[in-house]
């Protein structure tokens, strides 16, 4: 049966839709639509602006859990603010137990964590009346719609029955599922069981919500798909996200900010612009010719020449054909281009590699090494 209990909807649930942005702040405050021409230009008010954009959603001081036999929390402090937030981290990270502690389902063992500036240990049922929760497992009844299972989430969120019948419509047309909404849900694909999730996590109209893996058990598209109404989650309705995957790679183009968890311990928390930067790995596969019969080699070997590092792509698929390298800025691109073009070679493709979330691990852990960090050291013990 459904975990997170009775919620009740904010008073003002069904009068904050629809809602957009003041003109020229994609991080502003949502307004409603009806107010969207008279509203003051954000340009008039940097200093709130300042002030919206340091606001904090999610804040935990130290917090820990411990089971009998596991740490899955060990000290962890980390500032979420609004946007959509990626929460990345390998099995057993502590991922669920955080969103658990955060809904206030869960008593922590040690530390303090808030939601929205409410605490979790005493406020659970404030913070679950504002917050919206995709759990990470199947949790659907087979013998009931799409509808009539996203109103009765809707109802028992405390909205009235015509505004939960028309806050259902428009949600489940916004997942994509309006078309199927009267089949049973025991008939429904994986993709289409995730999507019913997301509608009832959304349908009371939060102003946050958790979705703890929502990409699991979907096909390469159904996962741009799920990115893409994520993204929109906040773009369309003002609503900030906290997402869950074990990929870096999906998150880096849907989230504005990724925190890395690791072992219950925190690893990283950076805004996304700054962690593909600092992790910028270009991956380069170029075509042989008669002149250079391992294209691949004589890239490299100018590459070394110019006192570019490669490596070999070793454990890829396609590894031998494969030179990856850390692109430093736009430059490096530029020089690639040129040595591949000046060899006379096809140039087969040069991108940004996606990133496993074990290669963030394993960056951390040389970091460690090298920089002798005990705590960090011990993080990345932890890594899967
Ligand atoms: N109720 C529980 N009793 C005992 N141990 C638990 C319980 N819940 C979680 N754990 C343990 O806490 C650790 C963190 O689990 P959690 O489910 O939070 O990880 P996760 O990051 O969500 O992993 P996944 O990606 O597999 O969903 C794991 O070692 C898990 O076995
Ligand atoms: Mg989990």
């Amino acid at each position: 049966m459904w975990t997170i209990g009775p919620r009740r909807a904010p008073r003002d649930a069904v009068r904050r839709q629809p809602v957009v942005r003041p003109q020229g702040d994609p991080y502003g405050p949502v307004i409603p639509e009806r107010d969207a021409d008279t509203a003051p230009r954000v340009d008039d008010h940097c200093g709130l602006r300042h002030y919206l954009r340091i606001v904090t959603v999610i804040a935990t001081e130290s917090l820990s859990k411990r089971f009998p036999r596991v740490t899955a929390l060990d000290r962890l402090s980390v500032d979420v603010g609004p946007g959509v937030t990626g929460l990345v981290g390998a099995n057993g990270a502590g991922k669920s137990t955080l969103i658990k502690i955060l809904l206030g389902l869960s008593p922590a063992t040690e530390g303090r964590a808030e939601v929205l500036g409410l605490d979790v240990a005493t406020k659970g049922g404030d913070i679950r009346e504002r917050v919206g929760y995709m759990p990470e497992h199947d949790c659907l009844p087979p013998d009931v719609s799409a509808t009539e299972f996203v109103v009765h989430m809707a109802r028992m969120s405390g909205l009235p029955p015509t505004a939960a019948r028309e806050r259902t419509a428009d949600t489940l047309r916004h997942v994509g599922l309006y078309e199927e909404r009267y089949r049973p849900i025991g008939g429904y694909s994986t993709g289409m069981k995730q999507r019913v999730k997301l509608a009832q996590a959304l349908v009371h109209d939060p102003q946050l919500v958790f979705l703890d893996e929502p990409t699991n058990g979907l096909d390469p598209v159904g996962r741009d798909e799920m990115l893409g109404l994520i993204r929109r989650i906040h773009t369309d309705f003002g609503i900030s996200v906290l997402v869950t995957s074990h990929l870096l790679g999906e998150l880096e183009r849907t989230c504005d900010h990724v925190v890395v968890v690791d072992g219950g311990k925190l690893l990283r928390s950076s805004s996304t612009t700054d962690f593909t930067q600092s992790t910028a790995i270009l991956a380069i596969e170029v075509t042989d010719t008669d002149e250079h019969p391992d294209g691949t080699r004589a890239v490299r070997d100018v590459l070394h020449a110019r006192g570019i590092d490669t490596h070999d792509g070793s454990g890829l698929p396609g590894a031998g054909h494969i030179l990856l390298l850390t692109a430093e800025g736009e430059e490096t691109y530029d020089v690639v281009r040129d040595v591949v073009a000046d060899l006379g070679l096809g140039l087969v493709r040069m991108e940004q590699r996606r990133h496993h979330i074990s290669e963030v691990f394993k960056d951390s852990d040389e970091q460690a090494l090298q920089g002798g960090d005990e705590q960090r050291k011990e993080a990345v013990g932890h890594g899967g």
